[in-house]
């Protein structure tokens, strides 16, 4: 399948706008399936992610054929998934106790196992039994994932200059970053991320312009970037508030 070059920006006024426009284009991607087939989906962590999660969970969740869907993730901090740090925890109190998806559809990362190698190796296992492959093999296609950014251009846990970056077998790695609190992640491998039929960054604040300019305007410095290193097979669209457009937003 060839790859979509092109990085599609929807520009909103502020975060809320974004997350609502996130919300809204994940929604219609998930209602448009076939009504019978499954559709596989790896959200993201930290805090952006939240706001698109509720207004997921609220005004459009009547649209989407829960029972279809699967729920992964993109990458888990080392904490118990109860733990307010934990991407898990994020995603159950914004969407998942939300929505009437099964529980067998949610695939959490077990990140309180250790060592954090261990964690990464279930993971890997779960991921492999679900799309029915043995060891080796060409990597998962996720019909959609979810990834936010970070100030240093780091998509889910994988840091600019970090091995993990290099890793081209192993679809689930153990990382460590002293950068980051907690230090310990456990993250998809870019051969995954980089995989799926559709990728969407959401991305908001001035804190993320210089990267997001960087990535945009595909900049010599973006090369050092993780999250310039995704794309989709179909679709990379990069929802965007106008702090963290800076000067590329239309509105300049
Ligand atoms: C995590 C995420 C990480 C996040 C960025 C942006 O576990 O923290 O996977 O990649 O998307 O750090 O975080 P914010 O949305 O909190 O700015």
């Amino acid at each position: 399948m060839a790859r979509a070059l092109t990085r599609e920006v929807r520009a909103s006024l502020d975060a809320e706008g974004a997350a609502r426009s996130a919300a809204a284009e994940i929604a219609s991607f998930l209602a448009a399936g076939e009504e019978t087939e499954r559709v596989t989906v790896v959200l993201a962590g930290g805090s952006t992610p939240r706001g698109v999660y509720h207004a997921l969970a609220g005004e459009h969740a009547g649209r989407i054929r829960w029972d279809r869907v699967h729920l992964f993730f993109g990458d888990e901090r080392c904490v118990p998934s109860e733990d307010p740090l934990s991407n898990y925890a994020m995603a159950r109190e914004s969407l998942i106790s939300r929505i009437p998806v099964p529980d067998g559809n949610v695939h959490r990362i077990p990140a309180e196992i250790d060592p954090p190698a261990e964690a990464a190796r279930h993971y890997e296992d779960s991921i492999r039994s679900f799309f029915g492959r043995g060891p080796g093999g060409p990597p998962p296609r996720f019909d959609l994932v979810l990834l936010g950014v970070g100030a240093d251009g780091h998509t889910a846990s994988l840091f600019p200059g970090h091995d993990a970056l290099e890793e081209r077998s192993l679809w689930v790695a153990a990382v460590h970053s002293a950068a980051v609190v907690p230090p310990w992640r456990i993250t998809l491998t870019l051969p995954v991320l980089d995989n799926a039929r559709q990728v969407f960054f959401v991305v908001t604040g001035a804190a993320k312009a210089a990267v997001v300019r960087a990535i945009l305007r595909d900049a010599p410095e973006a090369r050092r970037y993780p999250a310039a290193r995704v794309r989709g097979r179909e679709r990379t669209v990069w929802f965007a508030d106008r702090a963290a457009l800076g000067d590329e937003n239309p509105w300049a």
